[in-house]
């Protein structure tokens, strides 16, 4: 019998043009606002990942309607607010989804109890559970802040609240939860993270204000009493799953990989900078305005990287894309230096340590920090990267396909566990890969 996994071996050039799936964070987005919304909205291009429906299926319980029309179309029937879901709520392995819902019900007089997966139910909720408190919601929790818990909203009163960490999820939270406060809320962010709440909310047809303080912080203001309207949403490619692809075109010799429709907000591009920097053939083109973001086709060619040292500040407009950043560096010449990148400990998994452990166990040179990762990269152009590992991704979508990717390009191939997991942000990984020429297959099945 095939072990449970999934193997990547080197093989031909990746070649083709594809279309990335809707971003993750826009489609949770698009269905919370659209329940908090009166009337209807309708969405386009929802990425339909194992976290969305998720998010869908809470959004069901507070009371909206929701309807999938077809592939990637769905509709929500606000109700102008939440109710009381009558179970509770399983948020999967979706930080985003439950951080956002948190922030959403607790204007609302309701008690709602929150879990999720093995993954979520470690993750810190204190984050957002203390800006909501001092906006007056109650809780009761697991110790250190940790799901399941139970959050009583109800009335609020309004918060200017400085971010200590710079998360968009905890700002949207507090965001979110100040539409239904009196006073509103106001959000200060030493350091920009994406902007998707803010845009959308407007789209929705809210008042928000953002305005640059003296310090170079950012400080987003929503009134309290705001009612939404149901909107048009058409969801951009995700530059989070673009980046899969791309990567593995860089590092495979005579690959062209062309992505349509990414997402090139500048709160989210950022790895595309980095990557350029290292000497990556990476060409955008059709640029255009969608939905009031900017979206463009990436073209990557097998290039020869060289290493870099990625600015610190760069982080938050990056942070998801440091493990597949990692496997660029292994191939790049000389050593690339990632600092900054704390977060990336409180993800689905502790990336910093578990994109050490992936690359080490491949052969490749990696030193780890508290906040950072150096990854040592090759000597010399086309100097080998050995493979020839199974790694343990404890369940971390993006670990398994960053680790997929570095299989397709190593000497030796990759086997993963819990692929099943990359369903949660890229359903149909496997098959683009596949279909651009990359050789994944269940572990056990040796290669033809
Ligand atoms: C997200 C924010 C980021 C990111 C996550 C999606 C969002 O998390 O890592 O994948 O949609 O707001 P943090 O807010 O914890 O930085």
């Amino acid at each position: 019998m095939a072990a449970a996994g999934l193997t990547a071996t080197r093989g031909g050039p990746l070649r083709g043009r594809v279309r990335a799936p809707g971003d993750k964070s826009i489609s949770h987005r698009s269905l919370i606002l659209g329940a908090l919304a009166t009337g209807t909205t309708e969405i386009e291009g929802l990425l339909e990942g194992e976290d969305v429906k998720r998010t869908a299926a809470a959004m069901a319980a507070f009371g909206a309607q929701v309807e999938r029309l077809g592939e990637g179309r769905w509709r929500v029937q606000g109700r102008g607010g939440f109710s009381e879901p009558a179970d509770v709520v399983d948020c999967g392995n979706a930080g985003t989804g439950v951080r956002l819902i948190m922030g959403a019900a607790a204007g609302f007089p309701l008690c709602a109890t929150f879990t999720g997966d093995s993954s979520l139910r470690g993750r810190p909720m204190n984050r957002v559970l203390k800006p909501l408190g001092e906006m007056g919601a109650a809780w009761l929790c697991r110790t250190g802040g940790r799901l399941p818990l139970t959050l009583r909203g109800g009335d609020l009163k309004t918060i200017a609240y400085r971010l200590p960490e710079p998360s968009a999820q905890v700002k949207s939270a507090v965001l979110l939860a100040g539409l239904s406060a009196a006073g509103g809320a106001e959000v200060i962010e030493p350091e920009a993270t994406r902007d998707h709440t803010e845009r959308m909310l407007r789209a929705f047809g809210a008042e928000v204000s953002v305005e640059r303080a003296a310090d170079g912080a950012r400080r987003i203001r929503v009134a309290g009493g705001q009612k939404l309207t149901g909107a048009q949403v058409k969801v951009p490619g995700d530059p989070s799953s673009a980046a899969f692809p791309l990567v593995a075109a860089l590092i495979t010799p005579g690959s062209e990989v062309t992505v349509e429709g990414v997402l090139l907000n500048p709160l989210r591009a950022a790895l595309f900078t980095t990557l350029q920097e290292m000497g990556a053939d990476l060409v955008i083109s059709n640029a255009r305005e969608e939905g009031g973001d900017q979206v463009g086709d990436v073209t990557a060619r097998h290039s020869a990287l060289r290493g870099v040292v990625v600015p610190p500040e760069r982080a938050p407009a990056m942070i998801d894309e440091y493990p597949i950043l990692a496997i660029a560096a292994a191939f790049a010449e000389g050593p690339t230096v990632m600092r900054g990148i704390g977060e990336m400990r409180v993800k689905e998994s502790d990336r910093i340590a578990l994109t050490a452990a992936g690359l080490a166990a491949c052969g490749v040179g990696v030193e780890e920090e508290p906040e950072g990762l150096i990854v040592a990269g090759t000597s010399r152009g086309n100097h080998p990267v050995a493979g020839g590992a199974r790694v343990t991704t404890h369940g971390d979508h993006r670990i398994a396909m960053s680790h997929l990717v570095l299989g397709l390009a190593a000497e030796a191939p990759v086997s993963v566990d819990e692929p099943g997991m990359i369903a949660t942000s890229f359903p149909g990984f496997v098959e683009m890969m596949q279909g651009l020429g990359g050789d994944l297959r269940p572990a056990g099945l040796a290669p033809a």
